[in-house]
């Protein structure tokens, strides 16, 4: 089973990096009112926010935590009947419908639920539908579910999950509790992927983590497919760097280096041989910008903050910290901000291109061609070279003879 399947989260504390979601749905189910029933508990909510961060999940745990017999609880018991039917991997329960809209988005599909929804609960607290990938609902659809959001039974509740929830109709969404998910910060994913890898007895190497947490972009489920992919191909000696490094096609760190290195330098000669070694190994010119760019983010957040490693503002092992603060110090803030710019507008750019070598070529020449653009960042970029005593207009670096003087006129050597 996929590891993201397997390691499904059961209860809102199980739930990772969302805790301004979890926290006040927690109190929600537990408060009581004076006669002792709970009166915090909404009839619709509406759970948005980036794919794979635990909105299904976390309906389903809502809808758990709400018909446990010794609910509604934030902590539902695991034993009763409707927990392990609801749990995961359970067959579910009668009263718990999940429609899935990207298939059931009809006005017939939402007449349907409608009278569905009329229904007491067969043997639970509340009927509960979760409506998940509410976006694909069509606006007739909703219409036609409204009457029942506006006035529903005392039994029944509504959750709504989507990645869009701006295509839930207004007349709708202003009548949910709405709790938006996030994406997962570096280290919270780091937590979720190491507990994992433990149960799932697998050597993996420090270093791998970096790796898998950047390819999952934030996303609990993307970063545990990479990760379930990393095992399955794991070696007598685990996953190592060079595994997973070669499995996610990420640009090799000295080649990083060497590209920085011929950044700080200006030297455009050493910077086309790290294209043409991108394109010799046959990697993605997308990817080595990409990679460029997230380099280049690194340094400025490393300029400004010392100590980004460990506050965890960058992810790096620690053997690289050193050389990352010497890559730092070799480029100026206002020449790496144009970098960053020049490379982000570049993949862009390489998107749809038909030739994405020739376009990664074009942004090396670019970023080490301050002169060839009269825009303000080029300026800067060639002020600081001037400060550093190199030809402002070529970034590359001065000869002995010619200072800093002579560098308006200076074509600059290749
Ligand atoms: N916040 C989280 N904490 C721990 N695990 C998570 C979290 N979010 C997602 N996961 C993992 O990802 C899997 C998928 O999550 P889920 O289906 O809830 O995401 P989703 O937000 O509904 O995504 P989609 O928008 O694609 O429907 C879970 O089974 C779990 O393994
Ligand atoms: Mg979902
Ligand atoms: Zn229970």
């Amino acid at each position: 089973m996929a590891l993201y399947r397997k390691y499904r989260p059961a209860t809102f504390a199980e739930v990772l990096g969302q805790r301004h979601v979890t926290e006040p749905l927690s109190a929600a189910l537990e408060s009581r009112g004076p006669d002792g029933s709970p009166d915090r508990i909404n009839h619709a909510y509406l759970f948005s926010g980036p794919r794979g961060c635990g909105k299904t999940s976390s309906a389903r745990i809502l809808a758990r935590s709400l018909n446990c017999v010794e609910g509604p609880t934030a902590t539902p018991c695991g034993r009763c009947d409707s927990c392990v039917a609801l749990g995961p991997g359970g067959p579910g329960t009668l009263d718990v419908v999940e429609l899935d809209a990207a298939s059931h988005n009809s006005v017939d599909d939402m007449r349907d639920l409608r009278e569905k929804a009329m229904y007491a609960p067969a043997d639970a607290r509340y009927r509960i539908f979760i409506i998940d990938e509410a976006h694909m609902v069509t606006t007739h659809g909703f219409n036609a579910l409204l009457k029942i959001v506006e006035e529903p039974p005392e039994h029944l509740i509504f959750v709504f999950a989507t990645t869009e929830p701006e295509k839930v109709i207004p007349t709708i969404r202003s009548r949910t509790h709405h709790y938006p998910f996030r994406l997962l910060a570096p280290n919270t994913m780091r937590g979720l992927l190491e507990r994992v890898v433990g149960e799932e007895h697998v050597a993996v190497a420090d270093d791998v983590y970096p790796l898998v947490v950047r390819a999952g972009g934030g996303s609990p489920r993307d970063s545990l497919s990479v990760m379930d992919q990393l095992l399955a191909g794991a070696g007598p000696n685990g996953v190592t760097y060079d595994l997973a490094a070669a499995l996610l096609g990420v640009t090799d760190q000295s080649l990083l280096d060497d590209s920085v290195a011929a950044l700080a330098d200006g030297d455009r000669a050493a910077l086309f041989g790290c294209v043409d070694r991108v394109v010799q190994s046959g990697q993605d010119p997308r990817r080595f910008a990409a990679d460029l760019l997230e380099r280049v983010r690194d340094l400025l957040v490393i300029a400004a903050v010392p100590d980004a490693v460990k506050q965890s503002l960058v992810d790096a092992p620690e053997d690289r910290v050193d050389m990352l603060h010497e890559q730092a110090a070799a480029i100026p803030v206002g020449t790496l901000t144009r970098f960053a710019d020049v490379l982000h507008h570049g993949l862009s750019e390489m998107a749809g291109a038909t030739s994405p070598r020739l376009l990664l070529e074009v942004l090396c020449a670019r970023m080490l061609l301050p002169a060839s653009e009269n825009s303000l960042e080029a300026m800067v970029q060639r002020i600081e070279a001037l400060e550093r005593g190199m030809p402002a207009g070529s970034g590359a670096p001065a000869p002995a003879s010619a200072q800093a003087g002579a560098a308006q006129s200076a074509p600059g050597g290749g």
